[in-house]
């Protein structure tokens, strides 16, 4: 008999043996007010019609696109950042995902947002949050300008300046899809769901909001703390304008409470 060496024996399976499973890379953490965009686009993708593509603008780390991906909320999402090497990061971070952890398609382009170029053809809807209200003008005039045909959905958190975005909206005749407010530390963003060209059985977007309850305190405190700045910016080099702005709050404060605005 052939004297056997150890090399030759077939050892059975150890039941201590696990198989490797690829850990992936921890799902981002999102703060209320991304996670309020969350849970929007949740509650529109689980509907009749949701949307094919998502477009994160001005995704900076793509904290918001990641968890879309990975919780399967859509069949392409689209990051963008004006920022190069912010781009490349995230495409590295998203290359280190095993192929099936991610199921929707995914594209990155580093470009300004008002240079996107969006697909009639699927329907989509494009994230602008967490930069001011005014630069989100700049970024849709020659995004609508270039799509003149197209009806196109945003979703809108500024985090200053919004009564220049909601004005340029309500003048590009926007429809309301749904508005709300969301606190993160101690400050308010409102979200704007709108679409781009007049839709049946929507009302426009309003310069203001139509969202304001006197039984919310969190409203009253955001739209205190609007009409104070727009009363401090009465003194400044833009008087009339603040004065314009100013009020329209006012109007919206004794409309909403029933009262006058106290300055204290
Ligand atoms: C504070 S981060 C916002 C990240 C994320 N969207 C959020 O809401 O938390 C702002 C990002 O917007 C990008 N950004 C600013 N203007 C842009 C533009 N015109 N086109 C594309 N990205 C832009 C900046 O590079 C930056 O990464």
């Amino acid at each position: 008999m052939k004297s056997s060496t150890l090399g030759y024996i077939a050892l059975p399976p150890s039941p201590y043996v696990i198989p490797m499973q690829p850990t992936l890379p921890p799902m981002p953490y999102l703060g209320a007010r991304l996670r309020a965009l969350l849970t929007l686009i949740e509650q529109v993708q689980s509907s009749t019609e949701p949307y094919h593509t998502l477009y994160d603008c001005c995704c900076d780390h793509g904290y918001l696109g990641i968890k879309l991906l990975r919780k399967n909320l859509c069949q392409h999402l689209h990051f963008n950042d004006q920022v190069p090497h912010l781009i490349d990061d995230l495409q590295q971070r998203l290359d280190d995902y095993p192929a099936d952890a991610i199921t929707p398609s995914y594209s990155a382009s580093a470009a300004d947002a008002g240079q996107l170029q969006i697909n009639p053809q699927n329907k989509s809807l494009i994230i602008l949050a967490g930069i001011g209200g005014e630069h989100m003008v700049n970024i849709l005039k020659p995004l609508l300008q270039r799509h003149s045909d197209h009806q196109l959905d945003f979703l809108f958190c500024p985090t200053t300046t919004q009564f220049d975005l909601r004005e340029y909206l309500s003048l590009q005749k926007f429809s309301l899809i749904h508005e709300s407010l969301v606190q993160e530390r101690g400050r308010s963003y409102e979200v704007i769901h709108a679409r781009w060209q007049q839709a049946h059985g929507l009302d426009p977007v309003s310069p203001t909001g139509a969202f304001w309850s006197a039984s919310e305190q969190s409203h009253l405190d955001h739209l205190s703390k609007l009409i104070k700045h727009y009363q401090r910016r009465t003194l400044g080099d833009q008087k009339q304008q603040a004065q314009r702005v100013l009020g329209l709050y006012l109007t919206l404060w004794l409309s909403t409470t029933g009262t006058a605005f106290d300055f204290g």
